[in-house]
């Protein structure tokens, strides 16, 4: 390093401003080594304590990125735009959005996580498509996206390196929950996709990273600002997490859920958050004049077929079996799927999706520990949703599991979880703020 850290450490300790260059020299020592932990840690602390200037959030960002290789798919003349969420119960929204908006010509480099905690990840639930891979190299990885205008990888330890270390000392430090080091960290991983554009899904709500609205229109500006300081387009959308997305929960039954929305038979959330960001992704890519021309190129080619068809190409490129799209049963199945009934009649007044998140971790469905391993095949499926009414005895849903008797204790989280009341109430807004 060529400053010494700790003047840099103390300095932001006591809020002062870094340079970008003296940021660049704390990321090159975080990577090659001569950023000792206790140094890290400190530095991360501060930062925690005493914010960044959007400057200073922006430096780190790019120090991130550039920690690790950048991406340049400068042989594909197309905008190139992802979208990133904050992740939820049921979030299977980059399954649909990246067929969806390569068919309508614009390339999607997506590199996503996997799930830990309640939240599902995108990389798992691709994993319960036997034979798919997301492990592709990064050449592989561009030729897909050249062939089919989408690509799925998981985290590459080439891309952003960085965000590794810092995010594992966040971890056990207490400095997670910091706006700067979020924004920096999800900023970071997109960049190196090499992007010219991406779309937010901020979401806020019981089962989401910030519960508090006011915590997640904080991120999303932060991240809206910082992306636009870094050199790409960005916009955001604010949607609820105070309800699971769609009916399923758990990997491969959020699959066979996409696999029947590209057949036209979406629940209604689930196709209106997907097109939503897909509007935003199209404006980004400048490939629509205006919001509603984008939503009736996006039906138009659901409708038709078009980005079943896209989905079919990706799926044989990175190895999966397409006879899946014919064939859900592929899939697999839990061996056991108990019914939950309704106690008693009335109206589902509310619908936990924190409770089924932790139920399907539970069931084995996701992971406590970095290292565990994920059963893709069990999980929950709503039959009943918010304001639906119900009479005694009717099937609210079913849980999927691995022994009858994990399937019978799920059924009764579930009923908890599923609360039936005299009146009839809504949900509230799907998407709560936009910002562009
Ligand atoms: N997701 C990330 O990639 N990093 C964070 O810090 C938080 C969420």
């Amino acid at each position: 390093m060529r400053n010494h850290p700790a003047r840099l450490i103390s300095r932001k300790r006591d809020g002062g401003a870094l340079t970008g260059d003296e940021i660049a020299d704390l990321v090159d020592g975080v990577v090659d080594g001569s950023l000792g932990d206790a140094q890290l840690g400190a530095f991360l602390m501060a930062v925690c304590c005493n914010g960044m200037a959007p400057e200073e959030t922006a430096a780190l960002t790019m120090a991130m990125r550039d920690s690790g290789r950048v991406l340049h798919h400068d042989h594909i003349h197309k905008p190139k735009i992802d979208k990133h969420s904050t992740g939820g119960v049921g979030d299977k929204v980059s399954l649909l959005l990246a067929p969806l908006v390569a068919a309508a010509g614009v390339a999607v480099p997506m590199v996503s996580g996997r799930g830990l905690g309640h939240t599902g990840g995108t990389i798992d639930k691709l994993a319960s498509l036997q034979g798919y891979r997301t492990d592709l190299s990064l050449e592989r990885f561009g030729e897909v996206l050249d062939r089919c205008g989408y690509a799925m990888l998981s985290p590459s330890a080439e891309l952003a390196p960085a965000d590794r270390r810092m995010y594992a000392t966040r971890d056990i430090s207490g400095t997670v929950e910091s706006i700067p080091l979020i924004t920096s960290s999800i900023l970071a991983k997109k960049l190196a996709e090499g992007i010219d554009g991406l779309v937010m899904d901020v979401k806020v709500g019981r089962a989401a990273f910030m519960t508090e609205e006011h915590d997640a229109v904080a991120l999303m500006e932060a991240l809206v600002a910082t992306g636009r300081l870094a050199g790409i387009e960005m916009s955001a959308l604010l949607t609820d997490m105070d309800h699971p997305l769609g009916l399923a929960i758990g990997n491969a039954l959020e699959v066979d859920e996409v696999l029947q929305a590209l057949d036209g038979s979406c629940p209604d959330d689930l196709r209106e958050v997907t097109l939503a960001l897909g509007v935003e992704m199209l404006l980004l890519a400048k490939v629509a004049n205006d919001a509603d021309a984008a939503r009736a190129t996006l039906q138009r080619l659901w409708n038709d077929g078009v980005v079943r068809q896209v989905f079919r190409d990706n799926l044989e490129l990175q190895g999966g079996d397409p006879r899946v799209l014919d064939d859900h049963s592929l899939l697999g199945r839990a061996p056991h799927v108990v019914p939950v009934e309704a106690r008693h009649a009335g109206f589902v007044a509310d619908v936990d999706p924190l409770a089924l998140g932790q139920l399907v971790v539970d069931l084995g469905g996701g992971r406590r520990q970095p290292s565990d391993d994920v059963d893709p095949h069990v999980g929950v499926v709503l039959r009943k949703v918010m304001g639906d009414q119900v009479q005694t005895g009717e099937v609210l849903a079913f849980v999927h599991a691995r022994t009858q008797a994990a399937a019978v204790a799920g059924a009764q989280r579930v009923a908890l979880a599923m609360r039936i009341g005299e009146e009839k109430r809504r949900r509230g807004a799907l998407i709560k703020r936009r910002l562009a």
